[in-house]
């Protein structure tokens, strides 16, 4: 039987490629796509959402949410994924209407009207969407099948050197998911930074001929490459997530506790995980490590089933 996920994401030029990997592959029933602020502001993110699923050739849903974190000012990431969202693209205008009901809403009713264990989470954007939805009806946290969330880090941040890009932009959102009593799976930055687009790998993905791997290419190309860890190419974070769900066997982990950092002035958006000692009964399941040369070959030969 298919697996049933919702992507709540804000696409970004990662969350491109991870919803057109999702939307690719035969396993997944994506049943909607909702979108929240976070790379860029919310209009845009749906936007460019709903561009993605027209490029791939499909009919999903998709749905807007949160336009601004709970707490926080909003923040963006601009700079890397720039002014469109998706650096390096040429998408046409989508000409399918955003859903008419809100992400939040979606979330929330589709956990409730299914089965236990039915419909799994896939979050690549700021947690705000689903925090929303798990106040709103606490217990959706024991339906999910996971919670599987690209966000956070063992080690070093990339937006402050103690904190990630999703968890920073919506800290209260992330503790309120990590406390809920769902089964959260973690895909950190320690894991995803072993996912590189690499030029070989880009190469190959162009060489597919078609219009998702044209658009694909072009995206990573203007991807920025991150430096800090000796990088040879730009850290692929969101498809990460979605890989998780399909090959769960190319990544390792373990069961921790994870705390949020919500108020700390240098530590804000910090995952604190008890990686070494487990002191306290663990929240999630944290991945840190993958079979990258692996990935990137199933991936490019799932973005060559589109079109
Ligand atoms: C995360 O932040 C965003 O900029 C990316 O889309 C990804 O979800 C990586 O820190
Ligand atoms: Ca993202």
């Amino acid at each position: 039987m298919n697996r049933k996920i919702i992507i709540d994401c804000d696409p970004g030029q990662d969350d491109a490629v991870a919803i057109l990997l999702a939307l690719a592959s035969p396993e997944l029933d994506t049943l909607a796509i909702t979108t929240v602020a976070g790379n860029i502001g919310l209009d845009r993110t749906t936007l460019n959402a709903r561009a993605l699923v027209e490029l791939a050739g499909m009919t999903t849903p998709v749905h807007a949410g949160c336009p601004r974190p709970l707490v926080r000012p909003p923040i963006d990431a601009a700079h890397i994924h720039g002014a469109s969202g998706i650096n390096g693209a040429t998408l046409k205008p989508p000409t399918r209407p955003v859903a008419s009901s809100y992400a939040v809403d979606l979330i929330r009713d589709t956990l409730r009207s299914s089965a236990p264990g039915e419909v799994t989470l896939v979050a690549i954007g700021p947690l705000t969407n689903l925090a929303c939805a798990l106040v709103q009806a606490p217990e959706i946290a024991q339906r999910a099948r996971e919670i599987v969330l690209m966000g956070g880090a063992i080690g070093l941040g990339n937006t402050t050197p103690a904190a990630e890009f999703n968890i920073y932009a919506d800290p209260h959102a992330a503790s309120v998911v990590f406390n809920a009593g769902a089964p959260v799976v973690m895909v950190p930055l320690d894991l995803t930074h072993q996912v590189l687009a690499t030029a070989r790998r880009v190469a190959a993905i162009r060489a597919l001929g078609n219009e998702v791997g044209r658009q694909v290419a072009a995206i990573l190309d203007a991807y920025p490459k991150d430096t800090h860890f000796g990088a040879t190419g730009g850290p692929l974070h969101d498809p990460c997530a979605v890989a998780y769900v399909l090959w769960p066997e190319l990544m390792r982990g373990k069961e921790c506790r994870v705390d949020i950092e919500t108020e700390g002035e240098h530590a804000l958006g910090r995952t604190v995980v008890e990686w070494r000692r487990q002191k306290r009964p663990a929240n999630a399941r944290v991945l840190d490590t993958v079979d990258a040369e692996t990935l990137f070959r199933r991936l490019t030969e799932r973005l060559g089933r589109l079109p």
